[in-house]
Protein backbone atom coordinates (compact mmCIF):
# COMPACT_ATOMS: atom_id res chain seq x y z
CA UNK A 1 0.00 0.00 0.00
CA UNK A 2 1.62 3.07 -0.99
CA UNK A 3 0.94 6.14 1.09
CA UNK A 4 -1.13 8.08 -1.54
CA UNK A 5 -3.60 4.84 -1.35
CA UNK A 6 -3.28 4.49 2.48
CA UNK A 7 -4.38 8.26 2.65
CA UNK A 8 -7.35 7.78 0.30
CA UNK A 9 -8.24 4.82 2.28
CA UNK A 10 -8.51 6.83 5.83
CA UNK A 11 -10.12 9.31 4.60
CA UNK A 12 -13.42 7.47 4.91
CA UNK A 13 -16.02 8.32 6.68
CA UNK A 14 -18.23 5.80 7.83
CA UNK A 15 -21.70 6.45 7.32
CA UNK A 16 -24.15 7.01 10.56
CA UNK A 17 -26.23 3.63 11.53
CA UNK A 18 -29.50 4.58 11.90
CA UNK A 19 -30.68 3.73 14.96
CA UNK A 20 -34.33 1.72 14.96
CA UNK A 21 -35.89 1.81 17.73
CA UNK A 22 -37.56 -1.46 18.08
CA UNK A 23 -40.42 -0.81 20.22
CA UNK A 24 -41.44 2.16 17.70
CA UNK A 25 -41.24 4.68 20.57
CA UNK A 26 -39.23 7.65 19.74
CA UNK A 27 -36.51 8.45 22.16
CA UNK A 28 -36.69 12.10 23.51
CA UNK A 29 -32.99 13.90 23.34
CA UNK A 30 -32.20 17.06 25.14
CA UNK A 31 -29.22 18.66 23.30
CA UNK A 32 -28.42 21.67 26.16
CA UNK A 33 -26.64 24.87 25.33
CA UNK A 34 -26.48 24.14 21.72
CA UNK A 35 -27.04 27.00 19.08
CA UNK A 36 -26.19 24.88 16.11
CA UNK A 37 -28.75 22.01 15.56
CA UNK A 38 -25.83 20.14 14.97
CA UNK A 39 -26.69 17.29 17.41
CA UNK A 40 -30.08 17.75 17.51
CA UNK A 41 -30.68 17.16 13.38
CA UNK A 42 -28.57 14.18 13.62
CA UNK A 43 -30.95 12.63 16.23
CA UNK A 44 -34.17 13.57 15.18
CA UNK A 45 -32.32 12.20 11.32
CA UNK A 46 -31.91 9.01 13.43
CA UNK A 47 -35.54 8.95 14.16
CA UNK A 48 -35.67 10.26 17.70
CA UNK A 49 -37.40 13.12 18.72
CA UNK A 50 -34.86 15.74 19.95
CA UNK A 51 -34.37 19.44 21.25
CA UNK A 52 -31.95 21.93 21.42
CA UNK A 53 -31.83 24.77 23.73
CA UNK A 54 -29.51 27.30 24.12
CA UNK A 55 -30.00 31.39 25.22
CA UNK A 56 -29.37 32.07 21.34
CA UNK A 57 -31.88 31.03 18.53
CA UNK A 58 -31.02 28.16 16.66
CA UNK A 59 -29.39 28.74 13.45
CA UNK A 60 -30.75 26.00 11.80
CA UNK A 61 -35.28 25.56 11.51
CA UNK A 62 -35.70 23.05 13.98
CA UNK A 63 -37.34 22.14 17.34
CA UNK A 64 -35.63 24.72 19.57
CA UNK A 65 -36.59 26.41 23.16
CA UNK A 66 -34.21 29.50 23.43
CA UNK A 67 -33.97 30.25 26.78
CA UNK A 68 -32.40 28.89 30.06
CA UNK A 69 -32.19 24.72 30.01
CA UNK A 70 -33.15 24.82 33.69
CA UNK A 71 -36.98 25.94 32.26
CA UNK A 72 -36.96 22.52 30.04
CA UNK A 73 -34.46 20.03 31.82
CA UNK A 74 -37.17 18.90 34.18
CA UNK A 75 -39.62 17.40 31.19
CA UNK A 76 -38.76 13.71 30.90
CA UNK A 77 -35.85 13.16 28.80
CA UNK A 78 -34.04 9.55 28.09
CA UNK A 79 -30.78 11.49 27.58
CA UNK A 80 -29.13 14.81 27.49
CA UNK A 81 -25.91 15.96 26.00
CA UNK A 82 -24.80 19.42 27.00
CA UNK A 83 -22.38 21.56 25.12
CA UNK A 84 -21.84 24.32 28.32
CA UNK A 85 -19.68 27.54 27.64
CA UNK A 86 -16.00 26.60 28.72
CA UNK A 87 -14.93 30.33 28.66
CA UNK A 88 -14.03 30.04 32.18
CA UNK A 89 -13.20 26.57 32.37
CA UNK A 90 -10.11 26.17 29.94
CA UNK A 91 -6.77 26.67 31.19
CA UNK A 92 -6.08 29.91 29.42
CA UNK A 93 -5.73 33.15 30.71
CA UNK A 94 -4.37 31.68 34.07
CA UNK A 95 -3.01 35.23 34.81
CA UNK A 96 -6.38 36.57 35.00
CA UNK A 97 -8.11 34.58 37.86
CA UNK A 98 -4.97 36.40 40.00
CA UNK A 99 -5.23 39.96 41.35
CA UNK A 100 -2.81 41.27 39.55
CA UNK A 101 -0.95 43.31 39.15
CA UNK A 102 -1.14 42.17 35.48
CA UNK A 103 1.07 42.15 32.41
CA UNK A 104 -0.99 41.75 29.88
CA UNK A 105 -3.38 44.70 28.56
CA UNK A 106 -6.78 43.82 29.95
CA UNK A 107 -9.84 43.95 26.97
CA UNK A 108 -12.61 46.21 27.75
CA UNK A 109 -15.26 42.99 29.16
CA UNK A 110 -12.40 40.73 30.64
CA UNK A 111 -13.07 39.97 33.77
CA UNK A 112 -10.36 39.24 36.25
CA UNK A 113 -9.09 39.43 39.60
CA UNK A 114 -12.05 38.12 42.35
CA UNK A 115 -14.90 38.36 39.31
CA UNK A 116 -13.30 35.80 37.21
CA UNK A 117 -12.94 33.36 40.01
CA UNK A 118 -16.79 33.86 40.65
CA UNK A 119 -17.43 33.20 36.83
CA UNK A 120 -15.26 30.24 36.91
CA UNK A 121 -17.05 29.06 40.18
CA UNK A 122 -20.42 29.61 38.34
CA UNK A 123 -19.19 27.81 35.24
CA UNK A 124 -18.05 24.59 37.49
CA UNK A 125 -21.46 25.16 39.35
CA UNK A 126 -23.62 25.02 36.06
CA UNK A 127 -21.66 21.45 34.60
CA UNK A 128 -22.74 20.01 38.36
CA UNK A 129 -26.25 20.62 38.08
CA UNK A 130 -26.64 19.50 34.42
CA UNK A 131 -24.91 16.37 35.53
CA UNK A 132 -27.23 15.71 38.70
CA UNK A 133 -30.04 17.05 37.10
CA UNK A 134 -31.84 13.33 37.40
CA UNK A 135 -32.01 12.78 33.56
CA UNK A 136 -30.99 8.66 33.12
CA UNK A 137 -28.74 9.17 30.69
CA UNK A 138 -26.07 12.23 30.34
CA UNK A 139 -22.70 13.70 28.05
CA UNK A 140 -20.77 16.68 29.34
CA UNK A 141 -18.67 17.65 26.42
CA UNK A 142 -16.09 20.35 27.01
CA UNK A 143 -12.67 21.31 25.74
CA UNK A 144 -9.86 19.94 28.46
CA UNK A 145 -9.64 22.63 31.24
CA UNK A 146 -10.04 23.08 34.89
CA UNK A 147 -12.95 20.42 34.69
CA UNK A 148 -10.69 17.33 35.57
CA UNK A 149 -9.18 18.38 38.45
CA UNK A 150 -11.97 19.98 40.38
CA UNK A 151 -14.20 17.40 39.54
CA UNK A 152 -13.09 14.19 37.78
CA UNK A 153 -11.57 12.87 35.07
CA UNK A 154 -13.31 12.58 31.84
CA UNK A 155 -14.35 8.94 30.92
CA UNK A 156 -12.94 10.04 26.82
CA UNK A 157 -11.18 12.15 24.99
CA UNK A 158 -11.93 13.00 21.61
CA UNK A 159 -10.96 14.65 18.37
CA UNK A 160 -12.54 15.70 15.51
CA UNK A 161 -9.84 13.77 13.06
CA UNK A 162 -10.99 10.00 14.65
CA UNK A 163 -14.89 10.97 13.14
CA UNK A 164 -14.04 11.60 10.02
CA UNK A 165 -14.04 16.19 10.37
CA UNK A 166 -10.16 17.62 9.22
CA UNK A 167 -9.64 19.08 12.48
CA UNK A 168 -7.64 18.34 15.51
CA UNK A 169 -9.32 19.63 19.06
CA UNK A 170 -8.86 17.23 21.86
CA UNK A 171 -12.26 17.29 23.79
CA UNK A 172 -13.27 15.39 26.75
CA UNK A 173 -17.11 13.83 27.39
CA UNK A 174 -17.49 12.68 31.14
CA UNK A 175 -20.49 9.90 30.31
CA UNK A 176 -22.94 8.38 32.64
CA UNK A 177 -25.37 5.28 31.58
CA UNK A 178 -23.65 5.59 28.06
CA UNK A 179 -21.03 3.82 25.98
CA UNK A 180 -17.35 5.79 25.03
CA UNK A 181 -18.34 6.97 21.46
CA UNK A 182 -16.27 4.68 19.01
CA UNK A 183 -13.86 6.50 15.92
CA UNK A 184 -15.86 6.17 12.62
CA UNK A 185 -13.05 7.34 10.40
CA UNK A 186 -9.74 8.84 10.47
CA UNK A 187 -9.58 11.86 8.44
CA UNK A 188 -5.25 12.10 7.52
CA UNK A 189 -3.26 15.12 8.72
CA UNK A 190 -1.41 17.18 6.54
CA UNK A 191 2.57 16.60 6.84
CA UNK A 192 3.79 20.39 7.93
CA UNK A 193 7.63 21.47 8.13
CA UNK A 194 8.44 21.45 11.92
CA UNK A 195 12.18 22.57 12.91
CA UNK A 196 14.44 20.31 11.19
CA UNK A 197 11.33 17.54 10.10
CA UNK A 198 7.95 17.39 10.09
CA UNK A 199 4.77 17.38 12.38
CA UNK A 200 1.39 16.04 12.04
CA UNK A 201 -1.39 19.20 11.62
CA UNK A 202 -5.08 19.08 10.60
CA UNK A 203 -7.15 22.04 8.48
CA UNK A 204 -7.78 23.58 11.53
CA UNK A 205 -4.15 24.12 12.47
CA UNK A 206 -1.30 26.51 11.40
CA UNK A 207 1.87 24.78 10.49
CA UNK A 208 3.07 25.79 13.32
CA UNK A 209 0.06 24.25 15.42
CA UNK A 210 -1.76 27.24 15.89
CA UNK A 211 -5.67 27.28 15.92
CA UNK A 212 -6.43 29.16 12.91
CA UNK A 213 -8.29 31.97 13.53
CA UNK A 214 -11.47 32.09 11.72
CA UNK A 215 -12.02 36.27 10.91
CA UNK A 216 -15.24 38.25 11.85
CA UNK A 217 -17.64 38.63 14.88
CA UNK A 218 -18.95 35.35 14.34
CA UNK A 219 -15.39 33.89 15.11
CA UNK A 220 -16.56 32.27 18.74
CA UNK A 221 -19.49 30.69 17.34
CA UNK A 222 -17.43 29.04 14.17
CA UNK A 223 -14.78 27.38 16.72
CA UNK A 224 -17.56 26.18 19.31
CA UNK A 225 -19.88 24.89 16.34
CA UNK A 226 -20.15 20.49 17.34
CA UNK A 227 -18.05 18.63 14.84
CA UNK A 228 -20.48 16.71 12.38
CA UNK A 229 -18.64 13.68 12.62
CA UNK A 230 -19.19 13.84 16.65
CA UNK A 231 -23.25 14.72 16.27
CA UNK A 232 -23.20 11.10 13.61
CA UNK A 233 -21.47 9.48 15.75
CA UNK A 234 -23.16 10.22 19.01
CA UNK A 235 -26.84 9.76 16.84
CA UNK A 236 -25.89 6.55 15.61
CA UNK A 237 -24.11 4.87 18.58
CA UNK A 238 -25.91 6.18 21.97
CA UNK A 239 -29.24 6.49 19.93
CA UNK A 240 -28.83 2.92 19.35
CA UNK A 241 -27.47 1.85 22.88
CA UNK A 242 -31.24 4.15 23.96
CA UNK A 243 -32.88 1.71 21.61
CA UNK A 244 -31.04 -1.60 22.75
CA UNK A 245 -31.75 -0.43 26.82
C1 LIG B 1 -19.70 26.61 23.79
S1 LIG B 1 -21.31 27.03 23.24
C2 LIG B 1 -21.82 25.45 22.64
C3 LIG B 1 -22.22 25.47 21.19
C4 LIG B 1 -22.59 24.10 20.64
N1 LIG B 1 -21.42 23.24 20.56
C5 LIG B 1 -23.28 24.19 19.30
O1 LIG B 1 -22.84 23.51 18.33
O2 LIG B 1 -24.26 24.94 19.17
C6 LIG B 1 -22.16 27.21 24.78
C7 LIG B 1 -23.58 27.71 24.64
O3 LIG B 1 -24.22 27.64 25.93
C8 LIG B 1 -25.28 28.57 25.91
N2 LIG B 1 -25.79 28.76 27.29
C9 LIG B 1 -25.15 29.36 28.34
N3 LIG B 1 -25.93 29.36 29.45
C10 LIG B 1 -27.09 28.74 29.10
C11 LIG B 1 -28.30 28.42 29.81
N4 LIG B 1 -28.45 28.76 31.10
N5 LIG B 1 -29.29 27.78 29.14
C12 LIG B 1 -29.14 27.46 27.83
N6 LIG B 1 -28.01 27.73 27.11
C13 LIG B 1 -27.00 28.36 27.73
C14 LIG B 1 -24.62 29.79 25.28
O4 LIG B 1 -25.58 30.69 24.76
C15 LIG B 1 -23.73 29.16 24.21
O5 LIG B 1 -24.33 29.20 22.94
Amino acid sequence: MNEESGANEMNVRVDPIVSVNLNGDKMKILVACEYSGRVRDAFIAAGHDALSCDLLPTDQPGPHYQGDIYDVIGDGWDLMIAHPPCTYLTCSAEWAYGDGPYHQKVKPGTLVGAERREAREQAIDFVMRLYNSGIPRVAIENPVGVLSSRWRDPDQFIQPYEYGDDASKKTCLWLRGLPKLQPTGLHPPRLAPSGKGYALRWGNQTDSGQNKESPGEDRWKVRSTTWQGWADAMASQWGAALAAA
